[in-house]
């Protein structure tokens, strides 16, 4: 019998490429490290909920799920980096995580339980990967912050090809304009 073909996806926010190529600007005036690789351009990206390897028959489960999140809109202000050591990545992130995100993290990671998304058990740490291979200490500077209007999150398959990863938008659920009585 043959294996069912299998899809690594994971949820994302994925900028306009008007603001990946802004970030990556302000990464590279930013960040001065030895050693690491610079994330292409086009493949910034913040990670929502990582879910893995699913055949179709998930992968469907996966998005009707999504079709029944109630998310807002919000804007994020990137204005941090850092550094993990131990995946030796430099990211972009921010001071203050908009509720709004929060709730679309949690909501998210809520509603794919049924499809037997098995919740990651660190807390969710908003962040765009910037470098990787980035194991000495980094010196990072300020981050110029930029607002990033977030009106959408998208569905995402990561391709491993021997030149590294790609990725591939599937599909995209817009979030709700946030209601102007509430500003
Ligand atoms: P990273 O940028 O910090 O590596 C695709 O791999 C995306 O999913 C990346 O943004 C990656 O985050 C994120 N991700 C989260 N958990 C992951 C995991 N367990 N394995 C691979 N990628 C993961």
């Amino acid at each position: 019998m043959q294996a069912a073909e299998t899809r690594r996806l994971f949820f994302a926010l994925w900028p306009p490429p008007e603001l990946q190529a802004e970030l990556a600007r302000r990464a590279r005036k930013a960040v001065r490290v030895g050693g690491g690789r610079a994330v292409a351009m086009d493949k910034l990206h913040l990670t929502l909920v990582f879910v893995g390897s699913v055949d179709g028959a998930v992968q469907a489960c996966l998005e009707s799920a999504a079709d029944g999140v109630d998310g807002a809109a919000f804007t994020l202000a990137l204005d941090r980096l850092g550094h993990f050591p131990r995946p030796r990545v430099i990211w972009a992130g921010a001071s203050q995580v908009p509720p709004a995100l929060s709730a679309l993290v949690r909501d998210l990671g809520r509603a794919l339980l049924p499809c037997g998304y098995h919740p990651e058990s660190r807390p969710f740490q908003a962040h765009v990967t910037l470098m990787r291979k980035a194991g000495r200490g980094p010196s990072v500077g300020e981050l110029d912050p930029l607002a990033w209007p977030v009106e959408d999150f998208a569905l995402v398959e990561s391709l491993t090809l021997p030149e590294g990863a790609r990725y591939r938008v599937l599909h995209r659920w817009p979030l709700a304009a946030p209601d102007p009585a509430s500003q």
